[in-house]
């Protein structure tokens, strides 16, 4: 299937966004751009003077816009809103594509209890769990009533309280759980409000990004996906998915994964 087919189910024209402009999130801008399937995709990134953002917009040829999102401050959450509600932006899909697993001389997946601190726990639950709250309290009352649209947001089968066997990486998996919880929440109140919605967790698989690098070494080569086979295969299950599909977890293949 070529780029150009997808997100078919959605109506075209409007507005596309995706928050966070890493390994995947970048390459979801890029596909999603060249899809031709939206007025505009904005990519909000705490940086977007970066370089990454800059060749992002420069390859949409204008129909790529930059802003300015820390999910840190719920303010810039806000804000984002508050400048799409002023272009009077038609949003159809809404993409959360950030998160933190480790972060350099900070944090880093703890092993066992004594590993666990207060700030490391705080931190990762506030930007993977409570920063897409954010985004659905302060964009999912601008989705469509009626059109389809789909609120995702990108969590991971670590998450998954049903499928841990290993443990460790305590913060990483609670945080994604919140998430997967936070989302299921949304999911049944946009049921009654905006139906036409579809809010979805999803998990990318094993992606080469630098999120993952440091925890490469036990994953075998062919589980190992590149950011853009990942974010081409995320954009064919948001493709696919029906109403009845909302308030569910999915993998990269469309496979339904358990709570
Ligand atoms: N890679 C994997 O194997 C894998 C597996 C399962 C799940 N995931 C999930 O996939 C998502 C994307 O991860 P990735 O692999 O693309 O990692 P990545 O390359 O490290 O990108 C993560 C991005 O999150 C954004 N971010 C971090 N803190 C933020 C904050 N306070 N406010 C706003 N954005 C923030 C940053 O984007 P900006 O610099 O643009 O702000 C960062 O580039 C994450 O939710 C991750 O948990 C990844």
């Amino acid at each position: 299937m070529t780029t150009e087919n997808r997100l078919r189910s959605l109506p075209s024209g409007g507005t596309a966004i995706v928050l966070g402009a890493g390994g995947i999130g970048a390459e979801l801008v890029r596909q999603i751009g060249a899809s031709g399937r939206f007025d505009s995709t904005v990519v909000a990134s705490r940086s977007p003077d970066s370089a990454t953002v800059e060749a992002l917009v420069a390859e949409g040829r204008g129909s790529v816009v930059a802003s300015a999102v820390d999910v840190l401050q719920e303010q810039s959450v806000a804000g984002l809103a508050a400048r799409l509600a002023d272009a009077q932006a038609q949003i159809r899909l809404v993409i959360c594509a950030f998160g933190i697993l480790h972060e350099p001389g900070r944090t880093s997946p703890e092993r066992r209890l004594e590993d666990l601190s207060q700030d490391n726990l705080a931190r990762i639950i506030a930007v993977n769990a409570i920063g897409p709250a954010l985004v659905a309290r302060h964009l999912g009352p601008m989705l469509p009533r009626r059109e389809r649209s789909v609120f995702a947001a990108i969590s991971a089968r670590v998450g998954s309280i049903g499928d841990n066997r290993l443990g460790g990486w305590y913060a990483y998996r609670a945080s994604k759980a919140a998430l997967n919880q936070l989302l299921r929440c949304t999911a049944i109140e946009l049921k009654r409000r905006a139906p036409g919605a579809i809010v979805v967790a999803l998990h990318p698989g094993t992606v080469d990004t630098s999120l993952s690098k440091p925890f490469q070494s036990g994953v075998p080569e062919e589980q190992l996906l590149s950011s853009d086979y990942s974010a081409r295969r995320l954009l064919s299950v948001i493709d696919r998915l029906a109403p009845d599909d909302s308030g569910g977890f999915y993998a990269w293949d469309g496979s339904q994964i358990p709570w």
